[in-house]
């Protein structure tokens, strides 16, 4: 009995400091709406995590929060030929599986990587963007860590996304280094330049717009992870019409070349808005 109790009291201080660690973040999903074609009647419903720029970040146009990125872009052509509008929620990154797998929506974009064990729960497309992993460190340390090794001990404090590959690959190759896991990137960022942390592992699209917004971080020298990386929709576990039809609009718009077009404006974009 009292065993139980405490592995309970335990259970809720673990899930009240992984609360405490996303104070700021609103885990009640936003909602935004697209109109692609006025005259269409129904929506397709896009799941994502806005906390990662260029793939999807918010930013006020015209007065009004609305969400931009690669992904929004890749998804309007996915609903225009669907025939439809698009909806796209935004939630934490840890949630996202989920609500694909209880439909809460009809397809998941967010700068994902196609994982075996994610392969288990839904379907994806091919990869419709390429990326490396990189980590992201304060830019006076970039001469510092210039090995995974460097890193990897006890004084240092190494960053991830909650729930995305990077926190993963943090075990990995810092077993020793002391981690932590949040929910959003921007919160990462943000220790990362006031000292709490001195690594945030992120997709290198990610931490060249932070370096760019930002001089006093930089990108360490060594690689780390996949080589062979990259993002691609997720739609629920046999749903194989959305997923014919997604994948047909993501091959015409990789021939085309319509993707790198769309990736140079997000990346501009998201440049020239910075705070
Ligand atoms: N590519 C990584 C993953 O799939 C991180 C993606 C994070 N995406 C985001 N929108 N925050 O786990």
């Amino acid at each position: 009995m009292f065993k139980k109790m405490l592995s309970f009291i335990l259970a809720s201080i673990a899930v009240v400091s992984v609360g405490v660690l996303s104070a700021c973040t609103d885990t009640a999903s936003n909602v935004y709406t697209y109109v692609i074609d006025a005259s269409y009647t129904e929506y397709v419903v896009m799941g994502t995590s806005a906390d990662y720029p260029p793939y999807e970040w918010p930013l006020e146009v015209d007065g009004k929060t609305t969400i931009v990125g690669l992904d929004i872009e890749i998804a309007k052509y996915i609903a225009a030929a669907l025939g439809k509008n698009l909806k796209v929620v935004n939630k934490g990154f840890d949630f996202l599986i989920e609500d694909l797998e209880a439909g809460k929506v009809d397809f998941v974009m967010a700068g994902m990587t196609p994982t075996e064990e994610r392969a288990l729960k839904v379907d994806f497309s091919p990869v419709y963007y390429e990326s490396i992993q990189v980590v992201l460190v304060r830019d006076v340390d970039v001469a510092t860590y210039t090995s995974a090794a460097a890193l990897n001990i006890a004084t240092v404090k190494v960053g991830a996304q909650l729930g995305a590959i990077q926190q993963e690959l943090a075990e990995a190759t810092f077993p020793i280094a002391q981690r932590q896991y949040i929910q959003q990137i921007p919160d990462l960022v943000v220790r990362l330049i006031d000292g709490q942390l001195d690594a945030v592992i992120m997709e290198k699209a990610v931490a060249d717009g932070y370096v760019a917004n930002h001089e006093e971080l930089g990108i360490a020298t060594f690689p780390i992870g996949d080589p062979e990386g990259g993002s691609a929709v997720a739609v629920q576990k046999g749903d194989a019409d959305l997923l014919a039809a997604v994948n047909a609009v993501i091959a015409t718009l990789i021939a085309n070349g319509t993707i790198s077009t769309i990736v140079a404006d997000a990346i501009a974009l998201n440049e020239s808005t910075a705070e």
